[in-house]
């Protein structure tokens, strides 16, 4: 399996806040766009495209257009917090929707909402901050392969050495795109250093100390 870890001065430079404890929401959703519009370009380095002429007004010449069509898929809640970017950058995508969500003391995803569209041809990208055990990410990849899609990748924000492993062993067709990699898991599956919990920063739903 590919893992491609951005290597970017503003990547570190937001990732860097979004840890920071102190990042309010508000903060937190801007940074989060920010950065995920950074791992997108890499995440798309090789989407196919196609020959076009075109007739500038002097002249004909040949580009390069996008070979359609684009699928994004937000796992929610967290994935969402991505998806502005993903569509800023390709109005004409897709959006293809999971709900998963981590039993907080087996740490399996169980799913609570799926709407996917036909993937067959598409080019999909899953959408998800934080690959921890990597349960939702593989049950999430299931899915979207099981509606067709084949050309696939995961995009993801903080990534652990467990995560990475269980996508490896489940999915090593699919290459994963990520601002870091960290150290471990803590007892509890959450990613150490990490960033908390991405879905509850991102919607203000932290619990009161
Ligand atoms: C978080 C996160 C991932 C999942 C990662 O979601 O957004 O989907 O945990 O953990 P895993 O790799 O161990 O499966 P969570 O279940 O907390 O739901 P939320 O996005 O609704 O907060
Ligand atoms: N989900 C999160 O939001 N954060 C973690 O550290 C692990 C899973």
């Amino acid at each position: 399996m590919s893992i491609t870890v951005v290597d970017h001065p503003l990547a570190a430079h937001l990732l860097v806040s979004l840890r920071d404890r102190s990042t309010p929401p508000t903060w937190f959703r801007s940074l989060t766009k920010r950065l995920t519009t950074v791992l997108i370009l890499e995440a798309t380095r090789d989407l196919p495209s196609r020959p076009r002429s075109v007739a500038t007004p002097l002249e004909v010449t040949e580009g390069r257009t996008l070979v359609q069509p684009l699928v994004a898929v937000p796992i929610l809640r967290a994935g969402l917090g991505m998806l502005d970017a993903v569509v800023e950058l390709f109005p004409e995508v897709r959006v293809g929707y999971l709900g998963l969500e981590r039993d907080e003391a087996t740490f399996q995803p169980s799913e609570y909402y799926a709407k996917l569209p036909e993937m067959t041809d598409a080019h999909a990208f899953v959408l998800d901050p934080m690959l921890a055990t990597g349960g939702s990410a593989v049950a999430a990849l299931d899915s979207v392969k099981k509606a067709g899609a084949e050309w696939i990748r995961m995009v993801s924000v903080v990534s652990a050495p467990e995560g990475i492993k269980a996508l490896e062993q489940a999915h090593p067709d699919v290459p994963v795109v990520t601002a870091a990699i960290d150290r471990e898991l803590s007892d509890q599956a959450y990613i150490l250093p990490g960033l908390g919990d991405f879905g509850d920063r991102l919607f203000g739903t932290e619990p009161k100390d």
